[in-house]
């Protein structure tokens, strides 16, 4: 444990090598895959998410749901912890570090978020409330916990005949900041070529910063992506209340997302979570009423969205 203060620090479990990520790639023989990274414990995003996959299936097309972690965040009832634990645990899913500050809380971890120092303290110690907060509700939960507790911390499959990679931080800690738009726009390009290498992926998907970003680029002679999904049940981009999610797909191009749901994300590999802003404002307002610490860090972006324009979302990097 690092002597950083708590929702700063990486606990050492959230550790790993880049190498040992994809060594053993499962194989992944659906049509079409969704990674749905931070749904923060919105039900009404679930319920879209789900009615996109029933849509896939009904025009012939197998789906694999994949939570990549952070599906807990704003759930803070007895309820509502239940639902969205017992419906995301139905689908494929992976930790993000809220599930693992909730199944195993680490000493001193707070909300496990590893905020770097562009983030202020004001965010990092109402983060650490939320968290403390809902495990509380994880406490009574003692079979979710232990279902938690065996999931696993990223997954690697072909798919489409590519190696995919799913993290939900970076490919050095489940909770690393190295894939955010701040720290590759600083260091260019070479950080990420060099973790391209080292994991042999093809395709990294991430999720943890909670900004959406899509690059693309060759790495030694291979095309290859990132994808950041940003929030599946909260608001990424300006003026747009709309989650998103990250679909592949083996057997169009790669990122193109369904017909249907083209719109202004069209070609980025990005769909739009389309839930009802006014349902998810009510719940939300009466889990984290005004002056609360998820009504103070969130319920702007959750009514107004981001400051992130849709051209912002693809990443240039030299
Ligand atoms: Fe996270």
């Amino acid at each position: 444990m690092s002597a950083q203060p708590a929702g700063r620090s990486c606990p050492l479990h959230y550790r790993y090598r880049p190498q040992q990520l994809c060594q053993a790639p499962e194989t992944w023989g659906e049509d079409v895959l969704y990674v749905i990274g931070g749904l923060y414990g919105n039900p009404f995003a679930l319920d879209t998410i789900e009615a996109m996959a029933a849509a896939e299936r009904a025009a012939g097309r197998s789906v694999r749901l994949l939570f990549n972690g952070d599906f807990n965040w704003f759930n803070a009832s007895d309820e509502l912890f239940d639902i969205i634990n017992r419906r995301v645990l139905r689908h494929h899913a992976m930790l993000g570090n809220v599930e693992v500050e909730l199944a195993n809380p680490s000493s001193g971890a707070g909300c496990g978020c590893g905020y770097p120092e562009f983030v202020d303290d004001t965010v990092v110690a109402r983060s650490n409330r939320i968290m403390a907060r809902l495990q509380g509700h994880a406490h009574r939960h003692a079979e979710i916990r232990d279902q938690l507790k065996t999931l696993p911390r990223w997954r690697s499959g072909i798919f489409g005949g590519l190696k995919v990679l799913v993290l939900h931080g970076d490919p050095e800690s489940l909770a690393g900041w190295g894939l955010s738009r701040e720290h590759l726009t600083a260091t260019g390009v070479g950080p990420l070529a060099q973790w391209f290498r080292q994991t042999d992926a093809d395709v990294i998907l991430c999720s943890h910063t909670c900004l959406p970003l899509v690059w693309s680029g060759e790495v030694e002679g291979r095309r290859r992506w990132l994808v950041n999904n940003g929030s599946a049940g909260m608001a990424n981009l300006l003026g747009d209340h709309r989650g998103l999610i990250a679909r592949l797909s083996a057997s169009e191009p790669l990122l193109t997302p369904l017909a249907g749901h083209r719109g202004e994300l069209d070609g980025v590999g990005l769909l739009p979570v389309d839930f009802s802003r006014e349902k998810w404002l009510a719940t939300f307002d009466r889990l984290w009423p005004v002056g609360s610490a998820a009504a103070q860090s969130y319920r702007q972006r959750i009514v107004e969205g981001t400051d992130l324009a849709c051209d912002d979302v693809i990443l240039c990097l030299s």
